[in-house]
């Protein structure tokens, strides 16, 4: 089977990363993560893609004087790896429209909401301050606009009595390690069914 070839574009601590890892690992997998790329030399997700024996490149937006030009290199970077498919995972830049219309329909990016409620940044202090029962996380395709882009797949998880930013954070991150892969293992089997 020829497995599609994902990036995999983050800015921090890439647990996200280490689900779709761990999930790519097995053969039957129709994807293969074949690029991490970080906008951030810090990020400490970079680690998982040494471990797993993936390219990893830094592309630091700090070194651009603006986006268009971080955009193109990271453009670049990725038809060069012959990239077909763009996972976000904690990358927290937003694309500008160019971009995502040269990739359309191949980046997805996961929120850690049910979208479209709480889009943006403090999405858990959002949810507890709505007094919502049920939060959890989304699997998208990104579009121009934050957080609006076609829903492919969702996960509930309760917000219990107590919960806390922090607490409600751990729980639906739990989800998304879930979510993530499965999303994209059902986009990518789903567009390779439509090319046959
Ligand atoms: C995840 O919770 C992800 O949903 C969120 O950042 C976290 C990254 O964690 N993304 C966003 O908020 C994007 N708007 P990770 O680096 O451990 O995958």
């Amino acid at each position: 089977m020829n497995r599609s070839r994902v990036a995999v574009i983050i800015s921090g601590r890439g647990s996200n990363l280490l689900a779709l890892l761990q999930a790519a690992a097995d053969p039957a997998f129709p994807a293969g993560i074949d690029l991490v790329i970080s906008n951030r030399p810090q990020a400490a997700g970079l680690m998982f893609a040494k471990q797993f024996n993936i390219p990893a490149q830094v592309i630091d937006h700090t070194n651009f004087p603006d986006k268009a030009s971080f955009e193109a290199t990271l453009h670049d970077a990725l038809i060069t790896a012959h990239i077909e498919w763009i996972c976000l995972a904690g990358f927290m830049r937003i694309l500008s429209a160019p971009f995502i219309e040269k990739w359309r329909g191949r980046i997805l990016n996961i929120h850690p909401s049910l979208l479209p409620a709480f889009p943006g940044l403090h999405v858990h202090e959002q949810a507890l301050a709505a007094g919502v029962k049920f939060s959890g996380c989304t699997v998208h395709y990104v579009e121009a606009g934050v957080d609006t882009g076609k829903i492919i797949d969702q996960a509930v998880v309760p917000v219990l009595p107590h919960d806390t930013a922090e607490s409600l954070a751990a729980r639906v991150l739990e989800a998304e390690h879930m979510l993530y892969p499965a999303a994209l293992a059902q986009i990518i089997s789903l567009a390779n069914a439509h090319q046959v």
